[in-house]
């Protein structure tokens, strides 16, 4: 946070001009400004807007990506904060960062809350504290057609692609002993993708929404979901014991109540959940 509410009232300056001590009973009439230079007499308000600071990982479109043609960040996320801080009275600000970066990011109080198509586990709740659920998705293993690639089995002895720090990466670890293969571990998407387009990595283990956008643009790849226990759901990330996280959430609640989020979703995902 840029500045706490209690601050405000000290950045905030009274922009009334109020004529005082002139003592001589005659009135000023001329409309021009006073020169009277008090400082109780002449002070200027400048209602400053608190700025909230999200961290996220601008690689992972429709959920956050960088539009090419303005420079900016944006998607689904950008939406859900901008929605969410508009209606709590802030202003918005966007850190891209690498994703394993940002849990960090947050305990230092570089950034106020996440909103990157974070999944909620046991280990991150650790150093974080979580909104409820906004959309969830599942688990793919993506490859090229032509290497025949249809089950986890016919992982054996091939590399595997995940960004570092994700619950993809948990989850390929755990299966990497049963089915034989070797996790290659990278920052960015687009990075882990060019490395299956050049044949560097066999796969990637990456989430269903997001292996959508790659797969229309490269014919050549394919798909096959991974049965999982769990879905791979994504929250807000909030400090621990952050004081945003109940607004926050009551907010990401109306919007979900209100069917905006539903909105959200057909615009983003073309798609509803
Ligand atoms: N849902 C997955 C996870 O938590 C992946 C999120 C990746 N997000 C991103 N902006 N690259 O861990």
């Amino acid at each position: 946070m840029k500045k706490k509410w209690w601050m405000l009232g000290m950045s905030a300056v009274v922009s009334i001009s109020v004529l005082v001590g002139c003592g001589t009973g005659e009135e000023e009439t001329t409309g021009e400004d006073p020169v009277v230079e008090q400082d109780e007499e002449e002070t200027e308000v400048t209602e400053e807007t608190q700025t909230l600071i999200m961290g996220t990982s601008a690689d992972y479109p429709p959920y956050e990506s960088i539009d090419l043609a303005t420079g900016e960040i944006i998607g689904f996320d950008v939406d859900i904060a901008t929605y969410i801080t508009e209606e709590l009275g802030y202003d918005l600000q966007i850190e891209d960062m690498d994703f394993d970066g940002l849990i960090p990011a947050m305990g230092a109080g570089r950034v106020d809350f996440v909103l990157a198509g974070m999944t909620p586990d046991e280990n991150r709740k650790k150093n974080a504290d979580f909104s409820d659920i906004y959309f969830t998705a599942t688990n793919l293993i993506v490859s090229q057609a032509d290497a025949n690639i249809g089950s986890l089995e016919d992982l054996e002895g091939l590399k595997v692609g995940v960004q570092l720090g994700s619950i993809q990466e948990g989850e390929a670890e755990d299966l990497k002993e049963e089915y034989g293969f070797e996790v290659v571990k990278l920052n960015r998407i687009p990075e882990i993708m060019q490395e299956l387009l050049s044949g560097r990595i066999d796969a990637i283990l990456m989430e269903n929404t997001v292996a959508k956008g790659h797969m229309e643009a490269q014919q050549q790849l394919t798909s096959f979901e991974i049965e999982a226990d769990e879905e791979v759901g994504s929250a807000i990330a909030f400090p621990k014991g952050s004081e945003l996280t109940e607004p926050f959430n009551e907010k990401l609640n109306e919007l979900i109540d209100s069917g905006k989020m539903e909105e959200l979703v057909i615009k983003w995902f073309d798609t509803e959940e």
